[in-house]
Parts: C-alpha cells; structure tokens; sequence
C-alpha cells in the first residue's frame, strides 16, 4: 500500500471508501459513528495529530474543527478535503500558508438547500409544524384560532448573500410571485437583471422584507451579522430564516426579539451550537421552527457531495486540479504533484 488518506467519520456514503480502494492508498478511519455534523463524533486531538503528521490527505466533515495549531503538525498532508460546501471549520489560511490544498463541495447542493429554505419559509408562514404538533397532541378543536398564518405569494423575500443558494432561492420566490430584494457583499447586476430581483442596503433588506432569508457564506466577518441591532430594523410581521450558519445570527438577540415580539417567528437549520439541546430557549416559542442542519441532507445531493469530495480529493493526490479549490492561492505556495 501506498500513502495513508484519514477519514474522519466512517458513516459517510460508501462511494467514498470505495473510490479510495482503487488506489494504492492505505484509508485510515476513524470508527466513531454519529449525528453527521457532530463535534462529540470528532477524533481526539491526539488523533488528528497523528494522522496530519503521517497521512497526505485527509477526509473531513463540519464536526471536525481544523485550526492552525494543529494544521502546524501536517508534516506529509497535501490535501484536507471537506464534505461540505462551508470551510469555516477550517483555518484555510493556516492551510495555505503550509501549501495544504483545502478543497468542498458548492453547486451540488445548491438547490437543495434553497429547496429547504423555501419549504422553512412555507412552514413557517402557515404553521406548517404547529398544526401537525397540535393534531398529535389532540389541542386542534380548541386552538383553531391560531392556525392563521401569512402570505407567501405577493410578498417580499429580503436575502442575505445572493451566492448560489441566494440566487437559487431568488428564482423559487419569483416563482412564487415574490418580490426579491437582497444583499451581497458584491453586487451581482448580471442576476439583477436576470431574475428580476432588486439590491439594497443591508438595513433596507432587513426593513424592507416580509421573509429575511440568510444565505450568506460565513466567514469571520460574518459573525452575528444579524444581531440585536439588526434584527430591530425588521418588521414586527416579518420572519427571519437562517439555513446558512448558526453564528452568523447572535442567538441570545435572537431569543430576545421573539420573546418581546419584535419579529414574527424564525425558521433555523443551522444553530450557534450543534446539535442544539432539547430544552434550548429557542425550543419555547411555538412560532420557531427547528431542524437539525439538513440543508444539503437528501440522498441524492449527499451522494454528488461525497463523489466530488473523494475526486476533490484524488485529484489533488494525483497532480490534477480538484473540481473545487477553496484556497486557489495555494497553487502557488506549493504547486500540484503526483503523489500516487
Ligand atoms: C452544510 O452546511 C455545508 O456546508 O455543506
Ligand atoms: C453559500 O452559502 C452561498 O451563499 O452560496
């Protein structure tokens, strides 16, 4: 056998392991199963250090928090391909630094994840989730009262961050005969003009929308974006929808806002803290709904993530470009090489 390759979980799609033994490549996995983005399902440190120091290439998911100091211990490691299309779990800039190609997994589960953020809203507007928690829990005569929601078609989505997903769930809102207004560290005239959707301010988004949808890739700037400040220039009828990261929005704000009425309700799929506990604040008010990071989570979109996340990877090992370089830069910190 030939190099070692870690992967960091052993319950992800089978393509994966398979595509790995056609190489003479030695896989080391850790067995440790669990909820697919966990922390507690991540190695130990100890672990991580071994295998960054012996291994040329890694495997990893979002539970797996990549930072400097250990990325300072790939002494072999040319390539930390993650199963995701977020790469805020991972010090990319350590990475290059050390010449690591850091590689993910855009556009195949794209549509997907706006496919999610359109059925939250939706939940969300006609209590889609209350009604069916009411009926199993027997309530449904006596709160008929509370099953009014609110239009979806005819109102306004306000967007933060038209990347792919913004952009794939601009066109589902058209669609819906929304109007779409959004906002985007970079102004995108092109989608503008071919969707037919409106840029603003952020402060004019958040005031403006009926549905503020957050979409944005995380970044440390993007930490609590949306917070108690922001989420006052909301509307009292509006709904906010988070399916991009949890700390992008302040949680303690957050839960402020819906205690004292200043937004309508929130829709979460992604959460400060993951998996969020069962008796979370968040879980006390009946006009939130929660799920547990399944933006990308259909059997159709995990099986193109883990085909692109095993020949990002093998691409890489055996000199060629992988479809998705998160850190391009690093092409010339350290150039490609076959390794296998
Ligand atoms: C999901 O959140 C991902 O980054 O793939
Ligand atoms: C990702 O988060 C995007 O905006 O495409």
């Amino acid at each position: 056998v030939g190099p070692c390759v870690f992967i960091s979980r052993s319950n992800l799609p089978s393509i994966i392991y398979a595509e790995l033994n056609k190489l003479p490549i030695e896989i080391r996995m850790w067995k440790e199963t669990g909820p697919m983005w966990s922390k507690q399902a991540s190695p130990p440190r100890e672990v991580w250090v071994e295998m960054f120091r012996n291994c040329v290439g890694a495997i990893v998911t979002l539970g797996d928090t990549i930072g400097r100091s250990l990325i300072n211990e790939a002494s072999k490691l040319f390539v930390i391909s993650t199963y995701s299309v977020g790469i805020d779990h991972i010090d990319v800039k350590a990475a290059t630094e050390r010449g690591i190609y850091v590689t993910h997994t855009p556009e195949v589960l794209v549509e997907a994840v706006a496919d999610l953020a359109m059925g939250l809203l939706i939940a969300l507007a006609r209590k889609i989730v209350l009604g069916d928690r009411m009926i199993r829990a027997g309530e449904i005569h006596d709160k008929w009262g509370w099953l009014l929601g609110n239009d979806v078609h005819g109102t306004t989505m306000g967007i933060i961050g038209l990347g792919n997903i913004g952009a794939a769930l601009a066109r589902r809102a058209r669609a819906f005969n929304m109007k779409v207004i959004y906002w985007s560290r970079t102004r995108k005239p092109q989608i503008e003009f071919a969707l037919g959707i409106e840029y603003r301010p952020l402060e004019s988004v958040l005031n403006e929308a009926d549905y503020v949808m957050v979409t944005i890739a995380a970044s440390p700037e993007t930490r609590h974006l949306i917070n108690e400040e922001r989420l006052r220039l909301m509307k009292k009828s509006a709904y906010l929808v988070n399916v991009a990261r949890g700390d992008i929005v302040d949680t303690k704000a957050l839960v402020k806002a819906l205690r004292e009425g200043w937004i309508a309700g929130a829709a979460l799929d992604v959460f400060e803290e993951e998996p969020l506990p069962s008796n979370h604040e968040l879980t006390k008010f009946d006009n939130v709904v929660l799920v547990p990071h399944i933006g990308s989570a259909t059997y159709e979109t995990r099986e193109r993530m883990a085909e692109v996340t095993v020949r990002n990877l093998i691409n890489v090992l055996m000199g060629k470009r992988p479809l998705y370089l998160a850190n391009p830069e690093v092409l010339s910190v350290r150039p490609l090489q076959a390794l296998l």
